[in-house]
């Protein structure tokens, strides 16, 4: 069983086994957590990145999936980087935002990673907005099954963010 924990901060700071990166299917980089995550962990991140754009993933790592590299100089041991689903008003997305949760974890129980951060995927440049964005997350973790995993902490950076995810951990515990 996962334990949830919602923290206020900078996913980069976090003294975890593996950090997630919203990343794009292109693996190579972008603005945001992505680009936070590559600042701070250095080139080798990308490096490996490059490895599995040449292997496993010649044509980008899907929306909804998810795939693991070092962590270069980051206080962590691995990134999983997972592709969010971009926002759409005509298209409801919701499973494919899930899944990034659910194969995240995958991943991380892989890898033998007990703590696992994750930041708010898709509500920064893919525009999910936060409420319903939190609501999906913390069932999908809520939900999944774990066996090495025992922390999934949110990472949220800033207050709007922390008061949805706050509100919405909430009231999904009111359902039970
Ligand atoms: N730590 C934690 N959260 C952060 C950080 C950080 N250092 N920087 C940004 N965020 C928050 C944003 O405020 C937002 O709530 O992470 C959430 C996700 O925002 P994005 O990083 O923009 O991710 P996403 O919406 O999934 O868009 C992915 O952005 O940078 C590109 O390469 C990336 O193309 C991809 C797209």
């Amino acid at each position: 069983m996962t334990n949830i924990t919602l923290s206020m901060g900078d996913i980069t700071d976090q003294t975890v086994d593996a950090v997630v990166n919203a990343a794009n299917s292109s693996l190579l980089g972008g603005g945001g957590v992505d680009g936070a995550i590559h600042r701070g962990g250095g080139p080798e991140i990308l490096q490996e990145c490059r490895t599995l754009r040449a292997s496993r993933y010649e044509d980008g790592l899907p929306a909804g999936q998810a795939a693991a590299t070092t962590a270069g100089r980051l206080p962590a041991r691995w990134v999983v980087h997972t592709v969010g689903p971009v926002w759409s008003d005509s298209e409801d997305r919701s499973e494919t935002l899930a899944s990034c949760y659910r194969e995240s974890l995958r991943v991380a129980d892989e890898l033998g990673a007990r703590t696992v951060a994750f930041p708010a995927i898709s509500t920064g440049v893919y525009r999910w907005p936060l409420e319903d964005a939190a609501r999906i997350a913390l069932s999908a973790v809520r939900d999944a099954k774990t066996t090495v995993v025992t922390e999934a902490r949110f990472v949220l950076f800033g207050r709007e963010a922390y008061d949805a995810f706050a509100t919405a951990w909430d009231a999904l515990r009111e359902e039970r």
